[in-house]
Order: structure tokens, then C-alpha cells, then sequence
């Protein structure tokens, strides 16, 4: 039994589902031939923006108690130095009190990897100025909506925004080489500055204004990674090595208030608490090898483990891992949990009443072993646009047909909504 009012959920962000923006990164990506897997663009999605009602009545139905979202600052300010656009955040505010008399509890994602384009082409995240131009959209979004929402989430998954956009150059702004793994430390140096920036100024804000007192965090990826042959000490070592980079280095200087390697020196930069609770999002395992061949990043040679169960991405299935990263983190920071995003990539839904039970099992047990979870978020509400995969991947407890934009819900919701009904997950 999971107890009373354990926070279920389920996660978008806006440029998954919302349509309707040209001013993002992403769309002006979607126009460069190649660079999606099935030729789409994000700008129709699943008009959620304007179809929000039909969604929140769905998640009513299911039971949903809570819904992550997200806002794209490119919707807001479609220009450097231009004035927001006061008309997107009344219809922002609509979207955030029908969820509110519905009795869902908004989860506010405040940078899910899309930005403006013209800030991206003034080098978005690896130029320390460009912060206040950031700091300013917050400026304008938090006072906007935070009588309607408390809980926020900073920035969704830095390292994976990094290696995407730097190192892989599969994402926005497609870098790659040297440059790109040097800007994709700034991008994170940067963005964890500016977390403890808007740590600070949303509790101040919400305090003045005698608003609910705020809970707020990251959303981090974790990966369990372990040694592809655990004789093997070049494997440990690349893999201990990989944890730190990918799992820790951020997380470890949140907790610490410093700019920890690589993003610095171990400077301190922040005093006190910077997060309340621990957003984790979890999908797999990479087993981890040393490799000559792989001097870029750094000779670490990342792979699924061949015959585990895989995803429609090849994304092994592994909710032992779960387990495993939820009593990890438990112990490490010392904070209530909340997972963030959890789901498969399941075109025809054979896999995800069982991933589900399977993944839920085992974060109760590590509530039992003793950490504390308070929410569980799972990935997606509904299909949606996948960054460089398109439509072509679906994540959805709820499916699109995209030409006609109507939902169906898949039998993995019904599943679903029966265990957040009873707080018990099924044999
Ligand atoms: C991201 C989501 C994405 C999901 C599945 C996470 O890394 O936060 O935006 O859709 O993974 O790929």
C-alpha cells in the first residue's frame, strides 16, 4: 500500500504538447532538414495549449493528484528585449486554475531544454551574461503564476541538455568536438549559478507575497551505470568515473552550494539550503567500459546490456534500478524524493502495464527500506513530440492520433488509474 496522500502524477513540458510557438530553439531545429527522425516539427504537438481543458478533464478522470508542466520562455518574449506578452501569461494563469479547481496540483517546470531562439544565437547557456535575460523571464513568470502554483522545478536534466546539445550534437545547437564539450560544461556551470539564484528569489517572492511557502528542486536523470565486467578495474574506474560526471557532479554541488569539478573549482557560491525535495527521472542502465577507441569522452564506452528487455528506443528495462537510485539518493541528500519521470517508449502499449508494476514495486520497497517518496510523475500524460525522435516514439498513457488530435486512453492508464485509486499496485 502506498500511503495516503502519496502525490500521483503525470509529466509533460511545453514543447512536447503545447504547439503553437515559432520562437523556440526547437522549432527553428524542426526547419533544418535531418535533424528529426521522421521529418515533424513541434509546432502542432498536441495543441495542448489550447486543447488544456480536454487533457485536465482526462487526468480528472484518472485521478491524477498532481501534473508536472512546463513553460517555454520563447512564448513569452519573442525578441531580445522585448516586453513579455501579457496575453500568454493570462492564458498561462487559465491553464494553471482550471488545474487548481480540478484539485491537480501544479508542478511547474521553469526550463525543460527549449529557449528562445535569439538567445541561443547569442550563445544561451555558455555565456555568463546571458543569465539576466533568464533571470528576467523569471522575473515576470514567478509573480505571474505563483498564487497558483508552489512547487517548481528549476531546470529539467542539465547533463542530459549538455551531452544532447554539446557532445552528441543531436539537440540544439548541435555542437560537437572540443568546443562542444567545453560548452557543455559552461552550459551546466551556468545553469547551476542559476539555480541558486532562483532558489533564492522564488521563496523571496512567494514569502512577500504571503504565498504558500514554495517546494523546489531539479529534475535530475539518473542512470544506473555499472561496469560492462566488474573484474576489470579500467571498467570500474570509467564507470565510477561516468557516475560522477553524469550522476553526481551536479546534484553534489546543489547539495553543497559550490561549483564542484568539472563545472569549477569547488567554489562556494551559495549559503544554506538550495532544494526541498530530490526531482529524480528515471528510464534505464548503461554498462559502462573502458575503451581506447573512445578518447572524446574521456574513454568511456557507454552501451545497453545486450539481451535485457529494451524499450521501442532499445532502452533496456531495469526496475531494479529504481530501487537501487532511490535508496542512493535517500542516503546521499537526505531529502524527500519525488520521481519526476518514470515511463517506455511503448508504441502498442505491451509493455507499460508492466513497467508500471514492475517500476512501482520497487520504489515502494525502497520506501520500506526507508526513503521518503512523496510523488510519483510518470512519463507521459500523453504521446507526444519526443525531441529528435518526433512523434515517432510514444511515451503516453494516453494516445494520440495526431491528425485529429483525439485522445485515447491506452489500457496502461486504466491500469494506472486503478492503482492511484487504491494505492496498490496489482500482482
Ligand atoms: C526528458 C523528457 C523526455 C524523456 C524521454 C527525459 O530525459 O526530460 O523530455 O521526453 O526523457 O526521452
Amino acid at each position: 500500500m502506498f500511503p495516503a496522500g502519496f502525490l500521483w502524477g503525470a509529466a509533460t513540458a511545453a514543447t512536447h504538447v503545447d504547439g503553437g510557438d515559432v520562437n523556440s530553439d526547437w522549432y527553428h531545429w524542426c526547419q533544418m532538414p535531418g535533424k528529426i527522425k521522421d521529418g515533424s516539427s513541434c509546432f502542432t504537438a498536441c495543441e495542448h495549449w489550447t486543447r488544456y481543458e480536454e487533457d485536465f478533464k482526462i487526468m480528472k478522470k484518472l485521478g491524477l493528484k498532481t501534473y508536472r508542466l512546463g513553460v517555454d520562455w520563447s512564448r513569452f518574449q519573442h525578441a531580445p528585449g522585448a516586453p513579455f506578452d501579457r496575453q500568454a501569461l493570462d492564458h498561462f494563469r487559465g491553464m494553471l486554475s482550471s488545474l487548481v479547481s480540478k484539485r491537480i496540483r501544479p508542478l511547474l517546470t521553469l526550463n525543460h531544454f527549449s529557449i528562445p531562439q535569439w538567445w541561443l544565437e547569442k550563445g544561451g547557456w555558455t555565456v555568463e551574461e546571458n543569465l539576466k535575460e533568464f533571470y528576467d523571464f523569471i522575473e515576470f513568470i514567478v509573480p505571474g503564476v505563483g498564487d497558483l502554483a508552489s512547487d517548481y522545478i528549476t531546470f529539467n536534466e542539465p547533463n542530459v541538455y549538455a551531452v544532447m546539445g554539446y557532445l552528441l550534437g543531436d539537440w540544439p545547437p548541435g555542437e560537437k568536438g572540443l568546443g562542444g564539450y567545453l560548452n557543455s560544461l559552461k552550459t551546466q556551470r551556468h545553469m547551476l549559478m542559476a539555480h541558486f539564484k532562483l532558489y533564492d528569489y522564488i521563496r523571496e517572492t512567494h514569502a512577500q507575497k504571503n504565498w504558500a511557502a514554495p517546494q523546489i528542486s531539479i529534475a535530475k536523470h539518473m542512470r544506473v551505470m555499472d561496469p560492462a565486467n566488474p573484474e576489470n578495474p579500467l571498467d570500474l574506474d570509467r564507470c565510477r568515473e561516468a557516475d560522477y560526471r553524469f550522476n553526481r557532479a551536479f546534484p553534489d554541488s546543489i547539495q553543497e552550494g559550490r561549483l564542484l569539478t568539472p563545472f569549477g573549482k569547488g567554489e562556494k557560491v551559495h549559503d544554506g539550503n538550495a532544494w526541498d525535495f530530490f526531482g529524480l527521472n528515471y528510464y534505464t542502465r548503461d554498462m559502462i567500459s573502458f575503451s581506447l577507441w573512445n578518447i572524446g569522452s574521456l574513454f568511456i564506452k557507454q552501451e545497453f546490456k545486450p539481451d535485457a528487455p529494451k524499450n521501442d528506443l532499445g532502452w533496456e528495462i531495469y526496475p531494479e534500478g529504481l530501487y537501487r537510485l532511490v535508496r542512493d539518493v535517500h542516503e546521499r541528500y537526505g531529502l524527500p524524493i519525488r520521481i519526476t519521470e518514470n515511463g517506455v517508449a511503448d508504441g502498442d502499449d505491451h509493455l507499460r502495464g508492466d513497467y508500471i508494476k514492475s517500476h512501482l514495486t520497487e520504489l515502494h520497497r525502497a520506501m520500506q527500506d526507508g526513503a521518503r517518496v512523496d510523488a510519483y510523475y510518470h512519463w507521459s500524460f500523453c504521446d507526444n513530440f519526443e525531441w529528435a525522435e518526433g512523434y515517432s516514439a510514444r511515451f503516453g498513457l494516453v494516445q494520440m492520433d495526431y491528425d485529429s488530435q483525439k485522445r485515447i486512453l491506452r489500457p496502461s492508464a486504466d491500469l494506472y488509474a486503478r492503482i492511484v485509486r487504491s494505492g496498490v499496485v496489482p500482482a
